[in-house]
This record gives C-alpha cells, structure tokens and sequence, in this order.
C-alpha cells in the first residue's frame, strides 16, 4: 500500500520509514527507527529529490508509482549520494529509462564507485548557484560540502520556498504518520534524537555547517518549508531548530549541567559517581545526568556531552591505562570535534593509580578548548569515608565553574 503525504499541493513526500534496521550505519543503535525522504513534484516536469536507502525500495517504488499516476520521471536530483538515500538510484533508473540524473560532479564519481550506473542516463552536472526550471518551479543549486559527505548540495525551490536540506536538520526516529514539525512535540518526541544523529553523524563538520547555515540566513525570509532527508518537515518555528544546529556547529553547549561518564568493575567507581551526582544536586545543581560508559552506547554519551556543559570522567586504572570504553569515549569525542567543555576527573586504582593523568593528559592534547578542573578525587579501590572531604571539593569546584 503506498503512504505518501502532500507537502504543498504538488510536492509529496514519497520516501519510508525503516523500523528493521538495529544500526545506523552499522554502527549507531536506533530503537526509533529512522526515516528515508524523498520527495516528489509534479510540474511541467516531474522531479524526484533524492532517492532513499535499498531496504525500503519496495515501499519507494509504490509511492512513486501512486503520485506519478502514470506520468513519466522526467528528473531526478541528487542531493546526497551516500547509500541511505543514493542506494535506489539505480532502480529508478531502470524503471524509468529516460530519466535525466541532476547532481554535483562529486556526487557522480562517487556514484560510479558505489557501481550505480548512471552511463545510460542523461546527467546534468550541476555547481554553486545553478539554476533550472521544470515549469512553474524554478529551483537553486547550492553547495554544501562536508554536511556530510564531500558531493552534498541543497537545492532551493525559489517558487514555493522548500529547501531541500539534504542530511542537514535530518533526524534519527521514524515518522508515526506525522509528517511536519507541527504535527508532534518535537521536543519528546524527536530532539534527543536529533541531537544523537547530529552529534554522531554531522557532529565533526561544524565549521561547515556553520558555512551552510550562513548561506540559508540569506535566503531565510524566503524558506517556507525545511525538507530534510531525514525526520520531521519543518513548515514553522524554524528559529527553534536553527538555534539548535548554531549550538552544535558552534560546539557551544545547550545546556549548562554535569554528565557524569563513569567506568567502574565492581561498582566502586559507580558509588563515587553517585555520591558526586548527590553532592552537586544538594548543592542546588539538578541539571545532572550519569552515565555507565560500559552499558551506555557511545553515541548517547556524544549526544550528551554535545548538550552539557560540564563533563566528569570518572574511571578505573585497567592494564595501566584508561578502562577500554571510556578510552574509545574519549577518543570519539576527538574524532567528533567535541570542544569548548569544562572536565572534571575521578580516578581509581588499587596499586597503580595513574588514569586521572591519562585520561587530564587525552582531553587538554586532544580536545580543543577544554580544561580539567585542579580538583580530582583519587580513590584506592572503593569511595571511603575518609574521601568525604575530597569529594566535597570536587562538588564545589564543579558548582562553582557552573555558575561563572
Ligand atoms: Fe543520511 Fe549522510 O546520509
């Protein structure tokens, strides 16, 4: 059965949701599901904008199918040729043989990598400020390069106002029927999500999607409708989810507040970490969430070092060095460009306690903008009263960073 959805009177969207998939990416836990967009415009012309991920191509092909109402594809537009949206390319081109193919120069070698053939097919390539018409609709190409592969681009539909954002204002979680930002409550519903599919997949490409930002605050007077390739349409409150993508590009954090990221063995590590969650919430700090990197994902705990402002790593001396998941959490935030954090240490060690340098010594070499507070808690196998006064310390020096 094909389920599409108006987005104006002749733009659907056409694309699916996929509840199967456990990791996005292979990589990425996602008990919400995801969803592909596509979207289709009949004009003069009809033009398909992006196609979606293999898996869901059955579900693609009916929806095409049911708005095509047996018009021909006269387009099909390439924003993004990773294979969650390029990957049913080459079904559309064989089910419609005179289908002229629009992309960027990039997006064509990568799809001739990825073995999409695209020899028997017209294409069109396309650079910065590129324009076309496909009847009443007269549309921009704009480059967005690493937002987030090398070949992106988004394409603006000048008659109508919708941008076509491509992985930009994307979101991990399936859509339930809702289609538009309006239709649901964002915040429960999607922005954990959001923030988890921004941090980890966008998350490293701030500085150009700050490039991208700046060039849609140009046009903002004229975008009436946000279609991303991923999640919710945005038709309304842009300023909201804009902030939101200003934060995270910047590396700014949403919030002021503690996680506290802790790897114990046998849950003496664990008792610290509450026994400081307590301190700084009796200090008036609520804003305060724990983790166990050992059972948590480590794309949540990217999510939330992306939302907090403060950072405590409390870990186990393992071979002499930093427990294997708070290393592999330390050395994601890296490659995810986390920056601009204030971190605070809890460090244990029966014999040999030397992780608190170690993991001081990861995050002043290799996180940009991020300071370790003097005051540590060192324990010796478990959280003994006699630690009391040092813990008390560690509270305060957090609080007080909080509220400089
Ligand atoms: Fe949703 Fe970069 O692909």
């Amino acid at each position: 059965m094909y389920c599409v959805r108006n987005v104006t009177e002749d733009l659907y969207w056409v694309g699916a949701n996929d509840r199967r998939l456990s990791l996005f990416e292979n990589i990425h836990p996602i008990q919400k599901g995801v969803s592909y967009n596509s979207y289709l415009l009949l004009d003069d012309s009809t033009v398909l904008f992006d196609t979606i991920d293999w898996s869901s191509c059955r579900q693609f092909i009916e929806n095409i199918e049911y708005v095509l109402n047996g018009r021909k594809l006269d387009y099909v537009v390439i924003n993004h040729m990773e294979p969650d949206h390029g990957a049913s390319l080459e079904e559309i081109l064989i089910r419609y043989p005179d289908v002229k193919v629009i992309s960027t120069q990039k997006a064509f070698a990568l799809a001739k990598q990825f073995g999409f053939s695209t020899d028997s097919h017209e294409c069109i390539t396309v650079k910065e400020g590129d324009t076309m018409s496909f009847g009443k609709h007269n549309v921009t190409f704009i480059t967005a390069p690493m937002v987030h592969w090398p070949e992106v681009m988004v394409t603006f539909d000048t008659t109508n106002g919708v941008l076509f954002s491509a992985d930009a204002f994307g979101t991990f979680g399936a859509l339930n029927g809702k289609l538009f930002n309006d239709e649901m409550d964002f915040d429960k519903e999607f922005l954990g999500e959001a923030r988890r599919y921004y941090a980890n997949i966008v998350g490293k490409y701030g500085p150009q999607v700050q490039a991208l930002l700046k060039k849609a605050a140009g046009i903002m007077d004229k975008i009436k409708f946000i279609c991303p390739l991923h999640g919710p349409v945005w038709r309304s409150n842009f300023e909201y989810f804009i902030d939101k993508y200003n934060k995270w590009s910047l590396y700014e954090p949403e919030e002021k507040g503690v996680m506290i990221a802790y790897a114990s063995m046998y849950g003496n590590t664990e008792s610290a970490a509450e026994a400081l969650a307590a301190e700084l919430v009796k200090k008036g700090i609520t804003n305060v969430a724990l983790y166990d990197v050992s059972t948590t994902h480590v794309s949540e705990l990217i999510s939330e070092a992306f939302r907090l402002s403060h950072i405590v790593l409390a870990s186990v001396t393992y071979n002499m060095g930093i427990y294997p998941v708070m290393h592999n959490f330390i050395a994601d935030m890296k490659a995810l460009n986390v920056q601009n954090r204030t971190f605070a240490i809890i460090e244990n060690g029966s014999w040999a306690c030397n992780v608190g340098g170690l993991m001081q010594k990861a995050v002043e070499g290799e996180l940009k903008n991020c300071t370790v507070l003097e005051k540590r808690l060192t324990l010796a196998s478990s959280m003994l009263p006699d630690k009391a006064q040092q813990l008390e310390d560690l509270a305060n020096a957090i609080a007080e960073s909080l509220n400089n």
